[in-house]
């Protein structure tokens, strides 16, 4: 297996959420599914756990319904022992990263200039306010900023229970091919992932507690077990 793997998945495709495939969740997962108000959301989890559990279950040798996996203190799915992986999704897409030697984050968000912009206040350091009042940057911009951050809070396991505003990550445009050094010392936590954003029609970023990865190796994950570059 290469080190780092990111699958992309349309989660609206029927044969990811057919009932004979979603068999392999387990009661947590279904009870988890079956609380969703809208059968749209609880199609959409039902299927992302699919593609957790196929993706996992390929790499371990295991029957699908046999990956055991756990949550940490802060719900993220995680497996004793090993790979690690993380999982994004927004709207009907998801990307599913898979590595197996360092904890990583994902997160991808769908593209809206017209996003309300005032909700942004609350999550800028004080460095990229300073960037934000010098550019008033366009709505694309801050989502971007919004992935670099959750991505880093995914990888690190605890979600938005650190403070986004204690991430100083940065506004400005960067080559998305280069993985680039973070240092996060907040709530508790200090650490130096590395992060790259991520090219696609999705706003998406990647975060690695580890070194930079020489090789991220992109597929497109289809229920029929065809895997696409
Ligand atoms: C992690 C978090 C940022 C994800 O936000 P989101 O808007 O659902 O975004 P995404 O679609 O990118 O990620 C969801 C996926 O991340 C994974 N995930 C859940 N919690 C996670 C965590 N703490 N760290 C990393 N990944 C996590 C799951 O796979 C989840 O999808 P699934 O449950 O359908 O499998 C947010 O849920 C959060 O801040 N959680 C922590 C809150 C907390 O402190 N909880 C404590 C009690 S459980």
């Amino acid at each position: 297996m290469a080190i780092l793997t990111l699958y992309s998945a349309d989660l609206d495709d029927p044969l990811l959420s057919d009932a004979r495939v979603a068999g392999c969740l387990n009661a947590a997962e279904r009870t988890r599914a079956d609380r969703y108000a809208r059968p749209d959301l609880a199609r959409r989890f039902v299927a992302g756990r699919v593609i957790m559990r196929h993706v996992l279950a390929r790499v371990l040798g295991v029957p699908p319904a046999d990956v055991a996996i756990t949550h940490n203190a802060w719900g993220r799915p995680e497996l004793a022992g090993g790979p690690f992986f993380n999982l994004s999704h927004a709207g009907r897409s998801a990307l599913f990263a898979i590595d197996e030697l360092a904890p990583v984050g994902v997160d991808i968000e769908i593209d809206d200039p017209a996003a309300e912009q005032g909700w942004f206040d609350a999550i800028l350091s004080a460095r990229e306010r300073a960037e934000f009042d010098a550019g008033r940057p366009a709505a694309s911009t801050l989502l971007r900023l919004w992935v670099r951050k959750e991505a880093i809070v995914k990888a690190i396991g605890r979600g938005f229970s650190i403070a986004p505003a204690a991430l100083d990550v940065g506004l400005r445009e960067v080559d998305v091919h280069k993985w680039r050094p973070i240092e996060i010392d907040a709530n508790g936590v200090s650490c130096s992932p590395v992060l790259i954003d991520l090219p696609g029609h999705e706003i998406a970023a990647l975060a690695r507690i580890g070194p930079a990865s020489a090789h991220i190796v992109h597929k497109c994950y289809f229920w029929n077990g065809l895997v696409a570059q």
